[in-house]
This record gives C-alpha cells, sequence and structure tokens, in this order.
C-alpha cells in the first residue's frame, strides 16, 4: 500500500477507509449469515425490497458511487449497477414497484460483490480519492458516502430480519442472551430550562455529514418537561388496556386512516398469547418485557402522547435535552465529549434486541436524561425538511431531497444496530409516519 499523501491524509487515511470498509463487508456478510437460504427471496416487510437485492445494492451503491460518479470509471457490470442500484419507501402496499421478473442467483450476486470489494479496496489504496477540483470527491466525500451507507442498510437488514419466522434465521455464536429486567423505574421527568441548541454541523466541524445535516444553526428553544426514560412496554399496555387504538380524537387524521386500513390494534413487536403479550424478539419470542422501550410507529407514539396531554419533543427539544448543559455549552455527546463505547448505550449491534431503560447511567445528559443514544431511534415532532444552507450533496443528490414531501418525521438518537460513526450529534434519520417496523421508541414532554 502507498504511503498515505499529504493531502489524502487530511481528509482521509487510507489504511482506516479500507479497515472500515473491509469491517462493513464482514458484518454484512454475518448478518446475512443468519438467514437460512430458503429465506433469500422473502420479502419480509412488503414496503422493502426483497432480502436478495440488498445483497447486491450495497456493492452496487458502492461502485456507482465511488468508482462511476466519483473516479469516472467504468463499473463492473452495468446489469448489475441498474437493478441494484436504489431502494424503495413507497406510501402503500398498492405503491410497491414490480420486481423483475427473476433476481440473478445468489452466486452471481456474490461473485459481483466480490469483485466490486476488489475494485473499492484498490481505489481507496491508490486513487484519488480526495481530489479538491471534483466535487464528489472533495474531502474524500464519495469515499464517506459508501462507508456510512453500508451500516445503515445493516440496520435495515436486521429490522427485516426481526419479522422473518424464528425457523428462517439463526443466533450468531456467541450471541447475548436477552436482558429482560424486571419492572422499569416509575415515570418521571426533568425540566429543561430555555436555552440554546446548536443543530447541524460546519463543514469543517466533521470529517463527512449526510447533506441534510448541513448548515449548522443556533435555535432558541423554550422551557419544557422531558421524560427521563423513553415510554416503556408497560407504559404502552396502559395505553391498549385503555381503548387508545380505538379512540379517533388521540389520533391524526392520517394516522387513524393507517390503523384502520391496517387493522392495527398493537405495536408491530408484540404478538397476543391468550391473555398475554408475547415480545417478537430476534431470535426467540418473549414475554413482554416491561421495561424495554416500545418500538412503534410515529401515529402510535403521537396518539399515545396525546393520551398522556402531552406531546412528542420537536428535533431542536431533543437536542436540548441530549446535549445541552445549565452552563449553557454544548456536549458532543449526552455524556460528554468521550467517544461512544459499550457503557454509554446499546448501539452498535452489541445486542440484537434491546435492554431495560436506563439501563447506562454512564449514557446520561446533563439533565440525567437517559438512553438517549442507543436501544431505539426517538421519534420527533418535527418534519424532515431542509437546514438553511442546505445543498444536495454530490455524491448522491437524492440521498435526502427525494424525502422532502411532508411525509417523513426525524428521528434523532440511535438503535441496537446504529453503527459507532452514526452517533454524532448532527445525524439525522426519517421515516413515513405509518412505518412500524424499525427500532423507533419515544419520549414524551411537556410545555409549550
Ligand atoms: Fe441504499
Amino acid at each position: 500500500m502507498p504511503e498515505v499523501e499529504t493531502e489524502i491524509g487530511r481528509y482521509l487515511d487510507r489504511r482506516a477507509a479500507v479497515d472500515w470498509y473491509r469491517a462493513n463487508r464482514r458484518r454484512t456478510a454475518e448478518i446475512f449469515e443468519m438467514l437460512a437460504p430458503e429465506a433469500y427471496h422473502d420479502r419480509p416487510i412488503a414496503l422493502r425490497n426483497p432480502i436478495v437485492f440488498y445483497e447486491g445494492h450495497l456493492p452496487a451503491f458502492s461502485v456507482n458511487t465511488l468508482v462511476k460518479r466519483g473516479l469516472g470509471q467504468p463499473g463492473i457490470d452495468p446489469r448489475f449497477e441498474v437493478l441494484f442500484e436504489r431502494g424503495i419507501d413507497p406510501e402503500d402496499e398498492s405503491a410497491v414497484p414490480g420486481a423483475p421478473a427473476a433476481w440473478p442467483p445468489r452466486v452471481e450476486i456474490l461473485a459481483y460483490g466480490a469483485r466490486a470489494d476488489r475494485a473499492i479496496v484498490e481505489a481507496l489504496e491508490t486513487k484519488d480519492v480526495t481530489r479538491e477540483d471534483s466535487p464528489v470527491l472533495a474531502r474524500g466525500l464519495a469515499a464517506y458516502t459508501i462507508l456510512e451507507h453500508e451500516p445503515m442498510h445493516q440496520e435495515t437488514l436486521l429490522y427485516m430480519w426481526h419479522r422473518l419466522p424464528y425457523g428462517k434465521k439463526r443466533a450468531p455464536e456467541g450471541a447475548p442472551r436477552p436482558v429482560l429486567g424486571g419492572d422499569p423505574p416509575g415515570r418521571a421527568t426533568v425540566r429543561v430550562p430555555a436555552g440554546l441548541a446548536t443543530l447541524g454541523a460546519k463543514t469543517n466541524a466533521v470529517a463527512f455529514g449526510w447533506d441534510n445535516e448541513f448548515a449548522e444553526h443556533v435555535v432558541e428553544v423554550p422551557g419544557f418537561e422531558i421524560d427521563i426514560d423513553d415510554v416503556t412496554n408497560r407504559d404502552f399496555l396502559e395505553f391498549v388496556r385503555a381503548g387508545g387504538y380505538e379512540r379517533e380524537d388521540l389520533w391524526s387524521e392520517e394516522g387513524w386512516l393507517w390503523r384502520g386500513e391496517n387493522d392495527v390494534h398493537h405495536p408491530a413487536f408484540w404478538e397476543r398469547s391468550g391473555d398475554d403479550w408475547t415480545w417478537r424478539g430476534m431470535f426467540e419470542p418473549l414475554p413482554l418485557p416491561p421495561g424495554w422501550p416500545v418500538f412503534v410507529s410515529h401515529a402510535e407514539a403521537s396518539a399515545y402522547a396525546r393520551w398522556r396531554d402531552s406531546r412528542l419533543p420537536t428535533e431542536a427539544e431533543f437536542h436540548r435535552a441530549a446535549y445541552g448543559t445549565s452552563a449553557g455549552s454544548e456536549r458532543s455527546y449526552p455524556w460528554g465529549e468521550e467517544p461512544p463505547d459499550r457503557t454509554r448505550g446499546n448501539f452498535d449491534f452489541a445486542r440484537w434486541d434491546p435492554v431495560p431503560v436506563g439501563s447506562f447511567p454512564a449514557g446520561a445528559s446533563a439533565w440525567g436524561v437517559r438512553d438517549l443514544l442507543g436501544n431505539g431511534w426517538e421519534w420527533t415532532s418535527t418534519v424532515f425538511g431542509p437546514f438553511p444552507g442546505f445543498e444536495p450533496m454530490p455524491s448522491y443528490p437524492v440521498y435526502s431531497t427525494d424525502f422532502f414531501d411532508g411525509k417523513h418525521w426525524v428521528m434523532k438518537g440511535g438503535s441496537l444496530a446504529t453503527a459507532n460513526p452514526l452517533l454524532r450529534r448532527s445525524f439525522r434519520n426519517w421515516f413515513r409516519g405509518n412505518y412500524p417496523y424499525v427500532y423507533a421508541t419515544f419520549r414524551t414532554v411537556r410545555g409549550t
């Protein structure tokens, strides 16, 4: 491998980039190894592509972005690079695009992946992937784009695997046992006084950010009161038992329509067994763990909040609760400046299911608010949109713009399947309000 040139080293360490790429590919392979072969063409979530698509999409996206768009070189196989170009996010099942008549055999997809890996590693090791005269390559943009794209899809894969029947997947060797925990602490809140929250990032302050993270701006946030812990299964069970799913007054018009059309009466991760509830664990059904954060859609979270005479936090309130301090300064992470590690929260693929709320005191924010990073993304009441100064990213121009449609909501924080690099303060996630399959929870706030 050549020496790291000064210019490239400023933005991207070749050795670190190759290691990161290989670690991503290894984790993707491990995630696919959990599958029984007969699950390969399953479509566990009707609103997403079948599983086979993703094994082709990851390498094809990397080739399209770094090799073709970035370096201007030919790809490896034009057929694959079109077929596996983009995922889907249709409004409902009737809008799901038609699948190709037949997917290529798996052996061909794996062979394509191996060729793509060689091309990407060669590019990262030897090509000028930080050219300042190329908008796609400047500051290593295309390289970072592919390096963060893969772990984001690993999360997609895992919540898809979560929907598969238990006979179609198996736990990897040494997988940690679920921690059921007992009854959670009672619901408690803390007052966060009025103050400033910095949203987004400065271009020069982060090695890489997706386009929707820019530009940095400061907003004034009035005082509010926020739940210290995420809403738990036990809390949400009260809502279910109180008939919350049958009360139209608690739901938005859109949420009520979704609830009715899909006959939704409880969270998608719950299953009824007689008078009891079961949690659909990754590798085994579990008696509903009362202290785990409830995973629900935005519509369900909003209805619950209204039932409690409260509401979801705005994106700015999340920032204030997570990163603000009484001194007026802001932290990089809820706990301070140290990078994320296993003592701070349930993230970075350490587990395959959530853990009880409040399990990581070392991850609490300055106000004592817990689990803001990890154990489940947190829904906000903020519609996903561009920050002032937004510009589509040259390495992936439709990454965010396709979703600025008023129908997607910002999620912050991170889940058990969110990789450490994506835990940076400015990272934003978003989903449709009626999407119940993602590892997303919420907490409620009161105040103006
Ligand atoms: Fe993708």
